[in-house]
């Protein structure tokens, strides 16, 4: 029976950390806060919003939110953005996505001061990254190393394979792979034998949005898989990115879908926001 990585426990355990960091940061008058807009209604961005509020308000950190209409136009958001950038009492700015068409993400995410891009999305804090300097790193693949390191699997030296290369996951994924002495593969959806290069990795990394993709002819025995998926079935019911019955018994480790990856992101921003009282 392989390993369940378990995302729910690793990331209250988090969370209760950041709680002890967080009262001495209090005390020693700097309490952490966090400025979350967001624009339109997306109903999934809402829930995103609203989970993100609760860990604030479990952890201690003060919580922001800018709920803003529907119209807002791009010259109003960067007003608002660089307001915030301004604020001594904001440490962290985090601008829900997707942005409504009208907007330009990448304008905004470059407006936000990346001492406070607790997302790590800002150019600055992706190079940061790519040169092994100290930033924000991006949340879900900074957690799915906490996750790794947190039960005892080791990266350095073995061979790494990330399936998926987006600027949120991938990318970043593939370099703290390659920060821990991983040695990395990306695939894509151009890669011409996907099964033959993912059959190497000894750590599989998922994030290609496709429900049920990874099946055990992808993967090698022993395998350590991480599933960065999340989709409904056909029954309603929450699955990954890997078949996760199918490569059961050929792992040795694996994230369920729901309770795997997906608890840390959230754990991670919050770590962001602690990280960014006394910044980098
Ligand atoms: N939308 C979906 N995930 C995220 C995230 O991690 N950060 C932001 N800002 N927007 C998102």
């Amino acid at each position: 029976m392989p390993q369940i990585i378990d995302g729910k426990k690793i990331s209250q355990d988090i969370k209760d950390e950041l709680k002890l960091k967080v009262e001495t940061l209090k005390k020693q008058g700097k309490p952490p806060t966090l400025a979350v807009i967001q624009v339109g209604q997306d109903p999934a961005s809402t829930v995103y919003v609203g989970n993100k509020k609760k860990a604030c308000e479990y952890i201690g950190i003060n919580s922001l939110a800018f709920e803003l209409s529907e119209e807002t136009t791009q010259d109003e958001l960067i007003k608002l953005v660089n307001e915030l950038n301004d604020r001594a009492d904001v440490n962290g700015i985090l601008v829900q996505l997707p942005l409504p068409k009208h907007l330009d993400e990448s304008i905004i995410i470059n407006t936000i001061d990346p001492k406070k891009d607790v997302d790590g999305f800002h150019p600055i804090s992706v190079g940061n990254l790519s040169i092994g300097q100290p930033g924000f790193v991006s949340c879900t693949p900074a957690g799915i190393i906490e996750l790794l390191k947190r039960s005892n699997i080791e990266i350095d030296g073995k061979e790494c394979v990330v399936v998926g290369r987006s600027n949120i996951v991938g990318k970043p994924m593939a370099l703290l792979l390659l920060r821990e002495n991983g040695t990395v593969t990306i695939c894509h959806s151009k890669t011409k034998d996907l099964k033959e290069v993912t059959r190497r990795a000894d750590i599989l990394v998922v994030a290609i949005g496709k429900p049920n993709f990874i099946t055990k002819e992808y993967v090698k025995d022993g395998a350590v898989i991480i599933d960065v998926g999340i989709h409904r079935n056909q029954v309603n019911k929450l699955c990954g990115d890997v078949d996760y019955l199918d490569v059961f018994d050929t792992v040795s480790a694996i994230t369920p879908v729901p309770g795997g990856v997906g608890p840390m992101t959230i754990a991670m921003l919050m770590n962001n926001c602690v990280n960014a009282v006394d910044c980098f």
